[in-house]
């Protein structure tokens, strides 16, 4: 097998990763719980080449710096599982306008790991993918998984991603616009570990969240799963803005929007609000109220693009599949 493609799509948290326990293996403080979207995939191919570098083109251009540096860390990575020394072309494209806001490093790394898998032959199980993508970015280790899933944290061998049984959920993502991101999440969430005296009860509380999560998606108690969504990304937000110096994500826009979302619950419209580490608002919601909350929020005129999501696919090799492993 000397080249293979595979596809992933993005993941929005609803209980957040917000630091590391071990910076080097890529372990979370905590679990955390997504739904894997079905919009904006990530495609990505990997070449075994004969020349003596990487190389990584993204959307159609060479990818230079740190996006580079961590596409190469990653494959070392991979290499030396396998014992290979044979260099790569990655090819990576991610469909959607630019600028979506949806997270598209969780995406990437998921579509790495996978095409990578398969051309250097390691296991294409879900657990070792998981285990695997965790390693170029965390939030990427739940987008191996289809819909709803939790990242457990752990050890390098028990950190990965699983599903979890859930009501049945859409989202709806506002775009806002901020400006250039000023601090990169990497470098936020260290900063937040390491400054904010709010850290240790984001840890802390994070984890009866999880837990709390965890059996209201099993119940199939959407209200409580909502509340628990808005709550776990404010205090998210709350621990970032503590930090030294501090780091403020959310725009006006973006509390207008969550003050919007608000409304829209007491109008009889259930949808609840969550962001990631920028301006753009996220509304959970039932899937039959999708169309509503994006009518929503197009008409608060807080908005820029309004993107429709529903419970996407985990992610696949759809060429160039290793007959190894599985
Ligand atoms: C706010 O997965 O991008 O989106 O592991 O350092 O690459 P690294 O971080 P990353 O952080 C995602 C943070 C978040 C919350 C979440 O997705 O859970």
């Amino acid at each position: 097998m000397t080249a293979a493609t595979a596809r992933a799509y993005p993941n929005i948290a609803l209980v957040k990763y917000w630091g590391k326990q071990d910076a080097a293996l890529n372990l979370p403080a905590t679990g955390s719980l997504s739904l894997t979207l079905d919009v904006f995939p990530t495609t990505t191919t990997v070449e075994l080449v004969d020349g003596p570098e990487d190389a990584f083109e993204l959307n159609g251009g060479v990818a230079t710096g740190t996006p580079a540096a961590r596409v190469v860390a990653f494959l070392d990575l991979v290499r030396e599982r396998a014992g290979s020394t044979a260099r790569a072309r990655v090819t990576s494209v991610n469909a959607g306008p630019t600028g979506a806001g949806l997270a598209s490093s969780a995406s990437g790394f998921a579509a790495l790991a996978a095409a990578a898998s398969a051309a250097y032959g390691l296991p294409l199980d879900a657990p070792s993918l998981s285990r695997l993508a965790r390693r170029g970015s965390g939030s990427a280790a739940r987008s191996i998984l289809p819909g709803v899933s939790v990242w457990h944290a752990g050890d390098d061998e028990s950190s990965y991603a699983e599903p979890v049984a859930s009501p049945e959920l859409a989202m709806v993502v506002a775009t806002v616009d901020g400006g250039p991101k000023a601090v990169s999440s990497r470098e936020a969430m260290n900063r937040t570990a390491a400054t904010s005296p709010y850290y240790d009860g984001w840890v802390t509380s994070t984890r009866a969240t999880l837990d709390e999560m965890v059996a209201a998606a099993e119940r199939g108690d959407y209200t409580r799963m909502g509340e628990l969504t808005e709550l776990s990304a404010l205090r998210m937000h709350a621990s970032i803005q503590a930090c030294d110096p501090p780091v403020r994500y959310l725009a006006p826009a973006s509390v207008a929007l969550f003050d919007r979302v608000a409304a829209l619950r007491s109008e009889g419209v259930e949808a609840y609000a969550t962001a990631d580490a920028g301006p753009n608002v996220v509304a959970l919601c039932r899937p039959q109220d999708r169309d509503a909350v994006a009518d929503a929020l197009r008409g608060s005129g807080l908005a820029g693009e309004v993107t429709v999501a529903g419970s996407g696919p985990g992610v696949e090799v759809t060429d160039g599949r290793a007959g190894a492993a599985s």
